[in-house]
């Protein structure tokens, strides 16, 4: 199962019932949810995009411009656990969905891989500030890198409490995992 896929099918048909969705992708990475959400938000939907990487940005930025999609679109290089800090007060209660694609950025630095504690913080900003009626939130966890198991655990363990769908290869444990859940 591919679950990036999965998270967007998910997705795609969540937003399609909502107009003029507002969505957060907590990181951009190489932009390919970024562009996801855009083409699934409409002319009026917005899509506020995170990544602590300048090349992550730069890389997103140039996807969306190539797509035509930039005008719905607004990108920060800065952490996602400062989400509130960077996202117009105005968009705060109205976010009906959000993307987080934990790990490292594809052919870069190994190094810089998202963390327990600065995820966790995201998920809890996106928690403050969610459309309670209408939203669905995404995190594919990948336990098998260094580091990625601790992170899976923590988030997991964390995101117990919204009763989320979890799809994963069950026979491996070192597979990734997806998790979809409401915010309420
Ligand atoms: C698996 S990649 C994301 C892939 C991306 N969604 C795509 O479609 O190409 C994970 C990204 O998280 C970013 N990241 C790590 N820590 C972060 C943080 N605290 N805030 C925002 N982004 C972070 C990394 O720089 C990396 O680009």
């Amino acid at each position: 199962m591919n679950l990036t896929q999965k998270a967007k099918e998910i997705l795609a048909d969540f937003l399609k019932g909502i107009e003029s969705p507002a969505s957060i992708d907590a990181t951009c990475g190489n932009g390919f949810d970024t562009l996801f959400l855009a083409q699934n938000s409409g002319k009026a939907g917005k899509v506020f995009a995170f990544d602590i990487q300048k090349a992550a940005v730069e890389n997103t930025r140039e996807l969306l411009q190539e797509n035509s999609l930039l005008d719905r679109v607004e990108i920060f290089n800065a952490p996602h656990e400062f989400l509130k800090e960077k996202i117009p007060q105005e968009y705060f209660g109205k976010i009906n969905a959000a993307m987080f694609n934990l790990g490292w950025l594809p052919k870069s630095d190994k190094k810089i891989i998202t963390k327990p504690e600065s995820t966790i913080a995201a998920i809890k900003a996106v928690e403050e500030i969610a459309n309670k009626r209408k939203n669905l939130i995404s995190v594919l966890a990948y336990p098998a890198h260094g580091g990625g198991r601790r992170e899976f655990e923590a988030v997991k363990e964390y995101l117990l409490k919204f009763s989320p769908k979890i799809f994963a290869d069950e026979s491996n444990a070192a597979s990734p995992a997806l998790f979809i859940f409401e915010i309420r």
